[in-house]
């Protein structure tokens, strides 16, 4: 069944999440944008309208539904250049596409240059009225996302000019402070004593990861990226850019507010005058700051100790190097250009989407531009990528740990940041990655199966190395793509508009 259309607009505005007023860009002229939630199998119509005209910034857009499949709808997958042509200021691009079988929390956020830095992006959230895991929390609803985000007081275009830079800001929900700013309000999770939280946390930072915490309450993770695991109770959660968990919270302490903190590796490093903080709320607390202290943190965060709750397991012979296609990455960084390279080459938008280039006729990566970016892979086979950890040594990819997404697919992390050992059995599945911080040689390894066909980006998910070519694009069964990917014509007409 067609869903019905939803308008989803992009406008420029000035907003003051921290106290600061700046121009930005904005999904519905909010920070976050709207939260757009659907049940799994529906269908998904929404159009995009853009409104921008600021032209300090991009007035150009896309937008990408991370996370989701995009199956046979590789042209809604929204990176402009690799998808799609960027939608001029005032066009409009419809979306459509259907999400058969997953469930679980996603974002949606633009996919041109660094513009989601200047504030497009929001929350998408698809409910499974079957879940597996629902008899582990009694409430799941709006109210319990949250959504993680940097922030800063200068443009995208602005801040490209000014290397090194940090943000200014932590926002959760939307809101936060900064050093030496006024005392803005902050989110706040209302929740009542006794009773069972799904939180759906999301990563939607362009640089740092949040190790996030709440005062006095473990969690238990129940989904990662989209895939629902096997419980595993933390009380401590790295959150990567890009990377989602659920969490199950239990509200069984004293009624009062508890200090929620996302403490991110680059940014304001304090918590003092409520930086980097959010209060979770009991129903009959007063509505003042928490005083709570952090910690003691007992339960740490294993990566390697999340587990599908399927029994997925990794595809193909259980041993690393021998999946049917075995890419090694090498990554690094150019001092001199400061661009980011993958096998030693910097990604550079093409003229026209990968997308139509192969439409058109291309097959190969030798005939896809651009030239040295594109990787063709084989249809229905296994397919196994290894990153390093950030290479420490000059001339490595710096600013690191670098998060990998992976469009179009999840994937099996067979050897998880820091872990000298493979997991081919039970290993996490999820469509963002750490590859960690380590000394030199070690790496992430992932395996997925080539049964999406289309050219899927893949890339560190720091906004700012994407925009200084830290990606490929993944080009995968070019044939079938060609013979199974029908897009609307006004699809392939944005390119030759005027
Ligand atoms: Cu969250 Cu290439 O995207």
């Amino acid at each position: 069944a067609v869903g019905p259309v939803t308008n989803l607009e992009i406008v420029n505005k000035n907003i003051a999440p921290d106290g600061f007023t700046r121009s930005t860009v904005l999904a519905g002229g909010t920070f976050p944008g709207p939260l757009i939630q659907a049940h799994k199998g529906d269908d998904f119509r929404i159009n995009v309208i853009n409104q921008l005209s600021d032209t300090s910034m991009d007035t150009s857009t896309s937008v990408h539904w991370h996370g989701i499949f995009q199956h046979r709808t590789n042209w809604a997958d929204g990176a402009s250049f690799v998808n799609q042509c960027p939608i001029p200021p005032n066009d409009s691009f419809l979306y459509s596409f259907t999400v058969p079988d997953q469930a679980g929390t996603f974002w949606y956020h633009s996919h041109l240059s660094a513009q989601y830095c200047d504030g497009l992006r929001g929350p998408l959230v698809i409910y499974d009225d079957d879940d597996p895991l629902a008899d582990m929390y009694d409430v799941d609803d709006a109210s319990t996302v949250i959504m993680l985000s940097d922030w800063y007081h200068k443009t995208s275009p602005q801040l490209y000019k000014a290397i090194p830079f940090t943000p200014d800001a932590t926002l959760i929900n939307g809101l936060g402070r900064y050093s030496g700013g006024p005392l803005s309000p902050l989110a706040v999770i209302n929740v009542e004593y006794g009773k069972r939280y799904r939180f759906r946390l999301i990563g939607a930072s362009c640089d740092p990861w949040f190790n996030f915490t709440m005062d006095g309450h473990n969690m238990t993770i129940i989904e990662a990226d989209g895939i629902e695991v096997e419980p595993v109770v933390v009380d401590s959660l790295p959150i990567f850019v890009g990377q989602r968990y659920s969490v199950v919270v239990t509200a069984d302490q004293p009624v009062d507010n508890y200090w929620i903190r996302a403490f991110p590796d680059n940014g304001p490093q304090t918590f003092d005058g409520g930086l980097n903080s959010a209060i979770l709320r009991y129903a009959g607390a007063p509505t003042n700051d928490p005083t709570t202290e952090q910690g003691p943190y007992v339960l740490p965060f294993d990566e390697g100790a999340l587990h599908p709750l399927s029994d997925a397991g990794a595809p193909g012979i259980a041993e690393p190097g021998k999946a049917d296609v075995n890419i090694n990455f090498v990554t690094g960084f150019g001092t001199v250009d400061e661009q980011f390279t993958m096998n030693g080459v910097t990604f550079v938008s093409p003229p026209l989407p990968v997308l139509l280039q192969i439409l058109s006729g291309a097959r190969h990566a030798s005939q896809l531009l651009p030239n040295g970016s594109v990787y063709e892979l084989p249809h229905n086979k296994v397919i196994e990528v290894s990153i390093p950890a950030t290479e420490l040594k000059p001339g490595g990819a710096l600013g690191g740990p670098h998060p990998f997404h992976l469009h179009g697919h999840a994937f099996d992390v067979v050897r998880v940041a820091g872990s000298s050992t493979y997991n081919f059995v039970n290993p996490v599945r999820r469509d963002t990655v750490s590859t960690g911080l380590q000394a030199n040689n070690d790496n992430v390894t992932i395996r997925f199966v080539t049964n999406n066909p289309g050219p899927w980006f893949f890339h560190c998910h720091i906004d700012w190395h994407l925009h200084d070519g830290f990606a490929v694009v993944m080009a995968e069964a070019t044939s079938e793509t060609a013979a199974e990917e029908h897009p609307p014509d006004y699809w392939a007409n944005q390119c030759f508009s005027t």
